[in-house]
Order: structure tokens, then sequence, then C-alpha cells
């Protein structure tokens, strides 16, 4: 294993953004193979999910990494890409940091924590800096996040994916056979508005949708006990009936779940015994089963 040298400014070529060391001369694409990419699966792992919604900050990452570490508490060899090249934050989530080393065919190796596998592009940059690349550079790197991490082995891989329905989510789609996405929203109409675009984005890619998960619904003041939906209640179940797809659960918007994130210890390791935490591993459950784990 040898340890690698990234920098954004010393790769400025399309072909290699991550600056992976290469072995052997590129392979040539015939000209009739060019075009659209063909979908591939992801060497070494068995299901490949999605946590998606087209609008950000909804909890997208808190979820997938949560859902990721459920998984493993069921004994599954688990692991999670964030895919979100600009806003990483996966490293915050898992507390890790540091770059990758590469394997000895040039792949690199992810960082694991708390029983779980992960690759993000937050390792391979300076925490503050920040990522100035146009379209075409981002698809590459992704596309080297999708193919070039040597996961050696895993039973099932969650994709975090940034906000929206752009270049990203169909470079994901086009190019990854993905066994289903899981769609996070807030109970509140332009929550919901954003949502249903990404569930008409992976209808149209025929992915399967898992189901729809509500976040934030519900707070139980801590002082007087009583519980508010501060966002409404029925957004997201009101969806998965428009939709047909299943509901698979509702967090509540709790103080613990952010502080928990903040401090690099996801909820389900941070306090196991919590409803909280078992309102994700019932999640996980039910994805579970839907994928044949
Ligand atoms: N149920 C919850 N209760 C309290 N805080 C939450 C909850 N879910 C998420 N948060 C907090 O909300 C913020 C946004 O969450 P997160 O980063 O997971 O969203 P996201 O959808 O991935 O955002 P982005 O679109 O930027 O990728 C974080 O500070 C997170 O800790
Ligand atoms: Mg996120």
């Amino acid at each position: 294993m040898s340890r690698r040298l990234f920098s954004t400014l010393s790769r400025l070529q399309h072909e290699n953004p991550l600056g992976l060391p290469r072995s052997g001369a590129p392979p040539q694409i015939p000209r009739m193979q060019r075009g659209l990419p063909q979908k591939r699966n992801i060497k070494d792992v068995r299901k490949v999910i999605a946590v998606s919604s087209a609008k950000g900050g909804v909890g997208k990452s808190t979820i997938a990494v949560n859902l990721a570490l459920s998984f493993a508490r069921r004994g599954l060899r688990s692991g999670i890409l964030d895919t979100d090249i600009f806003g990483p934050s996966i490293p915050t989530l898992l507390n890790l940091s540091g770059e990758p080393r590469l394997s000895s065919n040039n792949q690199l190796i992810p960082l694991s924590n708390y029983g779980i596998k992960s690759m993000s592009m937050g390792y391979l940059v300076d925490e503050k800096a920040a990522v100035v690349w146009r379209g075409l550079m981002v698809m590459k790197a992704l596309q080297q996040l999708l193919h070039e991490v040597e996961w050696g082995g895993l039973d099932i891989l969650v994709l975090d994916l940034p906000p929206g329905t752009g270049d990203t989510q169909l470079t994901i789609t086009q190019q990854v056979n993905l066994d289903g996405a899981v769609i996070v929203s807030t109970p509140q109409d332009i929550a919901l508005k954003d949502a249903v675009k990404g569930i008409t984005m992976f209808n149209k890619v025929n992915v399967p949708l898992l189901g729809m998960v509500q976040n934030m619904s519900i707070f139980t003041c801590p002082h007087c006990n009583k519980s508010t939906h501060i966002f409404g209640s029925e957004g997201v179940t009101r969806e998965c009936a428009n939709h047909n797809i299943e509901f698979l659960g509702d967090i509540p918007l709790h103080p613990r779940i952010c502080d928990d994130a903040d401090r690099g210890i996801p909820t389900v390791v941070a306090e196991p015994g919590s409803e909280r935490a078992e309102t994700f591993m019932a999640i996980a459950d039910k994805i579970r089963v839907k994928l044949g784990l």
C-alpha cells in the first residue's frame, strides 16, 4: 500500500481528478461504445441503495449514516459512500479524517469507524478547502468514487446523495445498478414538492423506490413533555399514498440527533437503547427485508 498525494490544483485534468496513480495503459474504448455509459455493479458489493431527496437539509446524511450503522448492528457488512463532492458530511458524521491509502491495484481503501466502511471526497481534500470544479471534473471524480474504491466485500452500500436531481444523481443512476432508493423528506409542502421530484427522477430511470422516511415531524418538549408537529404530520404519508410507495418510518425532531451528528457519534451508536435509535433500526429492518438481506 502506498500513500497518495492529492491536490485539486495539481490535477486539473478530467480523466483522473482524484489523482489515482494508473497501472498500465488507459483502457481503449471503441468508438461504437462511446455515448451513454454502461450501468455497472459496484465491485464486491451485493446491494446498493441511495438515500436521496431533491431538497437540501432534510436529514439525508444523518439518516444514511444511521441506516448504514443499523445494517452493521444486524450483522451485515455495511458501508457508506458520500457522493456529495461539494459538501461532504460523512467525515464529520463518522468522526473520520485523513487521506485514504491505496491498494496494490491503485484502488482507494475505505476508512472505517463503528464497524462500517466509508469513502468521501472529504477525506481527499482539506476540511476547509473548497472544491472549485466544473461539471465534467465533478462527474469524473464521482465515477472514481463509484468504481475505484476497494470495498473488500460488502452486503450493503448506502449512497448518501447531495440535494437535487442534477448531474450527480443522473451519473449515479446511469452508471450504477441501484437496488433501490429511499426518499427523505420533512412534512411541509416546500420540502415535499422537491421530494416528489426525486420520486419522479427515480421512476424515470427505473430505480425501485424502497419507500419514504419522514424526518423532523414531531417534537416533544423536554420541559412540558407535550408533542408538537412543527412542520405538519401527514405530508409524507400522503405522498406515499399518492405515489404508491411504502412509508418506512418517522424520525422525531430531537436535539440529541443533531448533537450526536455534530460530535461524530451517530444516534444508533451514541444511544443505542433510545427510542430514536430503535426507529432508525426499524427502518433499516424494513429495507433489509425488501432487499432480501
Ligand atoms: N431528526 C432530527 N432531529 C434533529 N436534528 C436533525 C434531525 N435530522 C437531521 N438533523 C440535523 O439537521 C441538519 C441537516 O441534516 P443533514 O446534513 O443530515 O441533511 P442533508 O439532507 O444531508 O443536507 P444536505 O442537503 O446539505 O446534504 C444537521 O445539523 C442534522 O444534525
Ligand atoms: Mg447531506
